[in-house]
Parts: C-alpha cells; structure tokens; sequence
C-alpha cells in the first residue's frame, strides 16, 4: 500500500522539479478589456500576441516565456487590482495590453513602484508614457494622426470644420491637436462637440453638427464605435449634405469597415495601420493572423499588441535573458524594426513609438471594403511631446 503511493509521489516531485527549472522563467501579464464596449480590442490583441508566440516560440534567450491573459473590461479599478495581483502574486516580469487610457494610466504608479516595465499595446494618450519611466508604448498617439489629417484637410479644399469626439482624454488630444493645427492653416472650427465613452448617443450632436453646415466633420471614437458612428451619420443624411467625414483612423476601424456599408466609401482618414499597408511583412501578419483566427481580419490594436510582444522579445535578447527592470527599458529605447504597419521605432528620449502615418481612402478592393493608402509622412514623433521641448 505504501509502495503504491510512494511512487506516483517520486514522480510528482520530479514533474515539479523539472516543471521548475525550465518552465515560466518569464512571465507575462497581459491585461485587456475582454468583455463590455471594448472587447474587439481585446480580442484582437490576445490573438496578435497569440500569433507572434506561435511564430518565434515561447523560449527566448534561453528562458521559456508564460502568458499571463486577465480581463479588466477596461474598467480601470479593474486594472489597477489586476495589475497588483499579477505583479506580487504571480511576480510576472511585463505588464501589457491596456486596451483604453484611464486603464493605462491606472498601472503606472505600479510599474514605478515595481519597476516592472509596462507595454501600453492599444491606448493612445499622449501623457500616458510620461507617467512612469517603465512606460514603453507600440501603439499610437491620437495627436500623431489628427495633426496630418489636419494638415491633408487645409490643402484640399476644407475650410469649415466640426469636430466630435468621445470625452475623454484621447478625444481631448485629437480635438486639440486637430483643431490648433487645422486653424494655423487658415481653417475654421465652427464647433467642438463631445459624447459620453460609455453610452455615446451620437443624433444630437449629429444634428448641431449638420445645421453647422460644415465642410467636413472631424470624428474620434475608439475602436469599437466607428460602426454605430458610421450607421447614425448616414441615416441622418450627413453624407447626403455634402458633409465629409474626416478623422484618425479609429472610426474605419478593419474590425468594422466591411460591414458599415458602400456609403463609406471615400471617406478620407489619416492613422498608422491598414490591413491593406502594401508590404511583404504585411501580407505575411494578415495571412497569418486570418488563418489562425477564422479569418478575422486584423485591425490596428492588433499590430500594437504584435509589435509589443516583439519589444518585450527583443528586449530579453539584447539584456541576454535579464529581467532587470531598468536593463529592459534600456535595451528597449531607440530600438528600431520592420512592423506589419511598416518601419518603427522607440523614441530613446520618450519611450513613445515613432511611425510612418499613412492618409488614406475608403476603398472597395477584392468585394471588401478597405482602408487604401495614398500618401505617407514618415517616422512621425508624437508631436504634444516634441511641441514641449
Ligand atoms: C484610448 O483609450 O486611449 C483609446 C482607445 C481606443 C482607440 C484609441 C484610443 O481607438
């Protein structure tokens, strides 16, 4: 009797031993809103991240890599608790995802305290990496996109402008940085309009920005609303009234394009994705991505959470397996790839993400409905911090 359970225990040690020394060397936390208003965003970056560890292995510079997946529902109380959790019980050595702003800016103070570095993959304010030097960001600013989309309206033939924006601060950055760029080129902003994040009622703000008679209205909301947007906008016949719509990329969103309708087409954005980016690499990630997701098509969330996981790959190779804190965030400024969205890199001075911002139009391409690039600025700072220098 004793014999018979000696053995099976031998082995269980064994199997712990062993599971020990070669199993989770680095851990992972991967924090994403997976249910509520901004589970697409969730989804997308779990599969990206996904897809990057399938691709180049789970073991690097030696060490196995663990993933770590919580849901915050973008609920940044959530986040915080998640966070704090994952750092002094689980002691991952990255915190990642942050699908919204108020969740990123939750964290920070943990990363400092912790100097654990944290990887914002989605949300797009410009202060967020100012608060905390473990900040590194792959996704994208709001003022990035909005002060060339600016610029691109000035020069053809938009004078009067409304712009609409989710309140809150990413919509705050895109209004500003919008809005001061577009009236030093000569334009008027007749009116700035705001609607809640969470249940956003866009028909009043729709119409006060129809009797504006604008030439265009400039629209921010995430990803995720671009769809109810696009459907309210043209069921109050805003397109009809000659109104273009211009904005970030965020309200074409690839999540939702195909389905918002042949009335999109034209509809004229500036941001730093398109599933379409013309590039080998990218051809590559979307083949890639929509055979390993029921063919889904990747949006721009989900290139920041691919781009994330190669920082955090990267990063572990260049300090030779070290999970050193301040030896990653070294080893991640000024660090420079080829992305899915084309070339990028770490600002050395700002943590932030330095990328080509491409302008581009609505288009029908294979039946399907897509973002197509027509015009580049290359390697764009985020401009909030370079104007404070
Ligand atoms: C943000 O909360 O920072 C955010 C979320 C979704 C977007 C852009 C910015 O599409």
């Amino acid at each position: 009797m004793q014999r018979t359970k000696l053995v099976p225990m031998l082995a269980a040690i064994a199997a712990a031993f062993t599971l020990g020394t070669s199993h989770a060397q680095v851990k992972v936390g991967l924090i994403l809103p997976m249910t509520g208003q901004q589970a697409s965003t969730g989804k997308q970056i779990e599969a990206a991240v996904k897809l990057y560890m399938q691709q180049k292995g789970d073991t690097v510079a030696g060490k196995k890599i663990e993933l770590i997946v919580k849901d915050d529902g973008a609920v940044p109380d959530n986040t915080k608790r998640i966070a704090q959790e994952l750092i002094v019980n689980d002691k991952v050595n990255f915190i990642a995802g942050f699908g919204v702003t108020p969740a990123a800016l939750a964290a920070a103070p943990l990363a400092t305290q912790a100097k654990v570095p944290l990887i914002v993959m989605a949300a797009g304010t410009s202060i967020i990496t100012e608060r905390s030097p473990y900040i590194v960001r792959t996704s994208f600013t709001l003022a990035q996109s909005s002060v060339i989309i600016a610029d691109w309206a000035a020069k053809n033939g938009i004078k009067k402008v409304v712009t609409l924006v989710s309140d809150y601060a990413p919509g705050a950055d895109a209004q500003k940085s919008f809005s001061e760029r577009f009236v030093k080129a000569g334009g008027t902003v007749a009116a700035e309009l705001k609607v809640p994040l969470a249940v956003p009622d866009f028909s009043p703000v729709l119409q006060r920005a129809r009797d504006e008679k604008p030439d265009a209205l400039f629209v921010f909301v995430p990803s995720g609303q671009g769809g109810t947007f696009v459907k309210q906008f043209i069921e109050r016949g805003l397109d009809k009234a000659g109104i273009r719509l211009i904005g970030p990329g965020d309200v074409t969103d690839d999540d939702l394009l195909n389905g918002m309708g042949d009335q999109v087409i034209g509809t004229v954005t500036a941001h730093m994705y398109s599933a379409v980016h013309p590039s080998p690499t990218n051809k590559a990630f979307v083949d890639a991505f929509r055979k390993a997701n029921n063919n889904l098509r990747p949006n721009f969330m989900a290139v920041g959470g691919y781009d994330g996981m190669h920082l955090i790959y990267e990063a572990l190779k260049k300090t030779n397996g070290s999970t050193d804190g301040d030896a990653l965030i070294g080893a991640m400024k000024g660090m420079a790839w080829e992305s899915p969205r084309g070339p990028i890199s770490i600002d050395p001075e700002t943590r932030d993400i330095v990328q080509n911002i491409y302008i581009r139009k609505v288009e029908k391409v294979g039946g399907e409905l897509y973002n197509v690039e027509f015009a580049t600025v290359n390697a764009v700072k985020d401009p909030v911090k370079a104007e404070k220098k």
